[in-house]
């Protein structure tokens, strides 16, 4: 959404431009960065007012080349920290590395990211677990011994030679070997409470102790994708999700996508090192915050899981993820790994961390999680599996064999880059229907139960302010335009519509539909409607690629994973063609299938045998050298499709026929008749070279 800029022509501004938002404007030099966010309407918290009390206004200032907004940034584009900062002993500590947004002036262009919890309205950060017949196999196990004889005058035998003879008499345990984190822990534990103790073990290593006795270890599953990183806190041994909790991922002040990630990292002396401390930071935060809500100690977790994409997956460990940048995409390291949790930065002293393995290089662990959680290698339904996020990734198959492979959607799916667009917080309109005769709209705003025509909906709407559109809703509207006659089938908004309603208006050399009228007005423009044609044909010509690899003519079930395909309505879906067609009942959200299937192998070594052989049968798909993939890509630009038939579709709703722009140009009537496949053309995508994937 466009922001009035506060320029004037006597006083000297700054570019300031706020991540995740994304609002940028300029503001007078010398202005601190929370009157800047309240001049751009950026989210920032502060209960003090900018006393530098509160400390709700933290900020990280970024530095570097930030080339999608033409800013250079240096470290004296604003002041140094002053007394505020340099005397706050707020109850909230300033985070290393962080400034009090209140104390902070801008003296040049900026780039200020606004952490999570500093935002009023935090992420909705909407990522469940969803496990059934799961069958438990711990991987540590907990043993209560009582050693008789424990006061250390025993000369013959160490602390731990007591500790072990009594573990393995107890438990007919063949043998035991200390884990170095627990050295220094035996004197205490053998004497604290007269030799009664806790050992955890894990493939024959005492690899924790404890004095008394302890019941309860407990891991975490950790799904790190490039926009938000969510994680479970779960009782080893029980197999409960304790806690859960999700957060923005802070690398997107440096990046929204992934491949701008790596460009910074490429680009700036030191970017990949700042990228993975910011991530790594965040993940022990996480895991700190996660201990805090279920009231437990770092010291009772014994084991981490962590999956994501190649790229999170590279940077997470630290490693220079480059040669993901360029083709042949080679990852430095394929499979599963297992480390200390310090690898990552979490700083919990007993637990281990089980890296998930990649599939390809651009197929991560998150996808082998998915696959684990959705099963289709264990069915003969043959499955689509899409993750939708700035990547998509796609697996399509069943026991017979699976083929994977990911697709460049970019970010206009989480409303990102759009003129009206944001991510799904409140105050984002996700659910939009269009009058086919008025072509007035009505819609559903994150935050409010009632649509937009309800008689509660004024009040609701005054209590909470409307500001964007997210990815769900984004693709509802282009849909119903779609079906309303208002965007052409090659996703031209039709000039001549005016005529009809003035919410199709002028805008430039194209026309606009005007979804929300008033204070912001949110408009649904050509170039929105072609940044989501381009991510839905990218991710519809990897499906269709895949297709045709696995000689899939209608696939049985299809499983929408992730944020946004948990939220995206799969008529609508069908109707824009994200997804081929197929019975509606078939389509369903799985949530965060990456999450879930990261609990099953937090919780069991058998499901993470299974993942790992599963990898290893996945044939590979690279849609960037596939020449197919470019032919796929053109035919999917079209609404639903250019080429494919769709009689499931055709079934529910009479769907505009498809009439290439030159048709539509040279005034031919449009029909209602149903959409029918339209003879292969000669390829025409009407894409300049840079807009191709
Ligand atoms: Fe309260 Fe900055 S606004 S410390």
């Amino acid at each position: 959404m466009s922001v009035p800029e506060a320029t004037t022509e006597t006083t000297a501004t700054c570019e300031v431009v706020f991540t995740p938002s994304g609002r940028s404007g300029h503001v007078a030099a010398g202005a601190t960065v929370l009157e800047a966010a309240r001049t751009l309407g950026v989210d920032l918290d502060t209960v003090c007012g900018g006393r530098g009390i509160c400390g709700r206004c933290q900020v990280v200032v970024g530095v570097g080349e930030f080339p999608k907004w033409g800013v250079t940034v240096t470290p004296d584009h604003v002041t140094p920290p002053g007394p505020l900062e340099q005397d706050y002993r707020g109850r909230r500590p300033l985070v290393d590395g962080r400034r009090l947004g209140c104390a902070v002036g801008i003296v040049g262009d900026a780039v200020i990211d606004v952490p999570s919890d500093s935002q009023i309205h935090r992420q909705v950060v909407r990522k469940g677990v969803m496990i059934d017949d799961l069958v438990l196999d711990p991987i540590v196990s907990l043993h209560y011994v009582e050693v008789p004889g424990s006061d250390l005058d025993d000369e013959s035998s160490s602390a731990f030679d007591q500790i072990a003879a009594e573990v393995q008499r107890a438990w007919s345990i063949a043998s035991l070997s200390p884990a170095f984190v627990t050295l220094d822990r035996l004197h205490h534990a053998l004497t604290a409470q007269d030799g009664r103790l806790t050992v955890a073990v894990r493939g024959g290593e005492v690899v924790n102790i404890w004095p008394g006795f302890v019941d309860q270890v407990v891991g975490v599953a950790i799904d790190l994708g490039s926009t938000t990183i969510a994680a479970h806190l779960v009782d080893l041994l029980g197999g409960q999700v304790l806690a859960s909790d999700g957060r923005m991922n802070p690398q997107i002040r440096f990046g929204e996508d992934l491949m701008s990630r790596v460009s910074y990292a490429m680009m700036n002396p030191g970017g990949a090192t700042a990228l993975t401390a910011a991530v790594q930071f965040e993940l022990d935060a996480l895991v700190t915050s996660l201990l805090d809500e279920a009231g437990l100690d770092h010291t009772l977790v014994m084991d981490i899981v962590l999956v994501g994409n190649p790229i999170m997956h590279h940077l997470a460990l630290g490693i220079d993820p480059a040669p993901l940048g360029q083709s042949p995409f080679t990852l430095a390291v394929a499979t599963s790994l297992e480390l200390d949790a310090s690898a990552v930065g979490i700083r919990c002293p007993a637990a281990r961390l089980y890296v998930a393995p990649c599939i390809a290089g651009h197929v991560g662990g998150d996808m082998a999680a998915a696959i684990l959680s959705e099963g289709p290698h264990r069915s003969d339904a043959r499955q689509l599996l899409i993750d939708i996020g700035t990547n998509a990734e796609i697996v399509v198959g069943n026991r017979d064999g699976l083929w994977a492979a990911s697709s460049p959607t970019g970010p206009a799916f989480e409303g990102a880059q759009l003129s009206c667009g944001q991510r799904a917080t409140a105050g984002a309109i996700e659910r939009v229907r269009i009058d086919p005769t008025t072509y007035e709209p009505r819609f559903k705003v994150i935050g409010i139960d009632a649509w937009s025509d309800e008689p509660d909906f004024p009040d609701a709407a005054t209590s909470l302010q409307i500001t964007g559109v997210c990815g769900s809703g984004i693709v509802e509207a282009i849909a119903e335009l779609f079906l309303v006659g208002v965007i052409d089938a090659d996703g031209t908004i039709r000039g001549e519509r005016a005529v009809a309603t003035d919410r199709v208006v002028a805008d430039g050399r194209t026309f606009s539909y005007v979804l929300r009228r008033g204070e912001p007005e949110l408009l649904i423009t050509q170039a929105d409607v072609r940044a989501i044609q381009l991510a839905k044909a990218a991710l519809r010509a990897g499906i269709d690629l895949l297709l045709e690899h696995a000689q899939i003519v209608e696939v049985d079930d299809i499983r929408l994973a992730g944020a946004f395909g948990a939220h995206i309505d799969p008529y609508h879906a069908m109707v824009l063609g994200l997804i081929p067609d197929a019975r509606l009942e078939v389509v369903r959200a799985v949530g965060n299938a990456a999450g879930s299937g990261a609990v099953r192998a937090l919780v069991s070594r058998a499901q993470r045998r299974e993942m790992e052989e599963v990898v290893g049968r996945v044939v590979k798909i690279e849609t960037a050298t596939e020449p197919r993939f470019q032919e796929h890509f053109v035919d999917a630009l079209a609404f639903p499709h250019r080429t494919a038939p769709a009689p499931h579709l055709s079934t529910l709703v009479h769907l505009p026929i498809h009439q290439p722009r030159a048709a539509a140009r040279s005034g031919r009537r449009r029909t209602d008749r149903q959409c029918q496949p339209t003879p292969a053309p000669a390829v025409r995508s009407g894409l300049s070279d840079e807009e191709m994937p």
